[in-house]
């Protein structure tokens, strides 16, 4: 039997995605070797705890800038010998070096329908914006904020009575099925980036990624 892909999951806060992969992984092809968080009272650090996965904290707050942050961050992961690091809510800008060093093995989950709303406040924006639908995006991460091509999408649609927080939670569930499936399929070596472009099963994916049906 294969073994396991292992993965080290970066968060900041509550981890509700590192649940979702932590979930999965327990039926899949992928194993969830470490958890790691900027922020040492992120709650997502006590659920790994509780499921006796290893942790760790790099907390921004103790680093001269940027860069000697992403360095000590990356050492951290390097220690647990990951072929995939996964973006889960961590809410740290990477730089260029960072993202050079996992490059095609630097996965991200935005909620929003990229290119649309890179950045905060997704859900709020998408309301002002007065869009019908909105949802979630997983892509491979480039130097360019939310920006490095996407993998796959799932969509809600928009309610008269919705808001803000009624949103995300509409879009946190799509999240939590999503995230697994894409994480699967690069632990299955069908997933590739290659020239700045999602690749699944070798062949191109168009702009969107792969569209989750209805
Ligand atoms: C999720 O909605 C995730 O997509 C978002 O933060 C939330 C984290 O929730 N990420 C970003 O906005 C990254 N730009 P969680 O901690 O419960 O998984």
């Amino acid at each position: 039997m294969k073994t396991h892909c292992p993965i080290v999951v970066l968060i900041s806060g509550n981890g509700s995605n590192l649940q979702a992969l932590i979930d999965h992984s327990l039926h899949s092809n992928y194993k969830v070797s470490a958890v790691i968080s900027n922020r040492p009272d992120a709650f997502g650090l006590e659920r790994a705890k509780r499921d006796g996965i290893a942790t760790a904290v790099v907390d921004h707050s103790q680093y001269q800038d940027r860069k000697e942050f992403d360095l000590a961050l990356q050492n951290c992961i390097d220690k647990y010998q990951p072929k995939l690091v996964v973006l889960a809510g961590f809410m740290r800008l990477l730089g260029a070096d960072f993202v050079r060093h996992y490059a095609g093995r630097l996965l991200n989950i935005h909620p929003s329908l990229l290119p649309k709303y890179p950045g905060m406040h997704t859900h709020q924006r998408a309301l002002d914006a007065g869009d019908s639908e909105h949802g979630v995006s997983v892509h491979f991460v480039t130097e360019e904020m939310d920006g490095g091509p996407v993998i796959a999408q799932d969509r809600v649609k928009i309610l008269a009575g919705d808001n803000a927080a009624s949103l995300a939670e509409k879009v946190l569930e799509k999240e939590h099925l999503l995230y697994p499936k894409v994480v699967s399929w690069f632990a299955a070596d069908r997933l590739q980036m290659r020239d700045n472009q999602a690749l699944l099963d070798g062949e191109l994916l168009p702009a969107g990624g792969v569209q989750v049906q209805p």
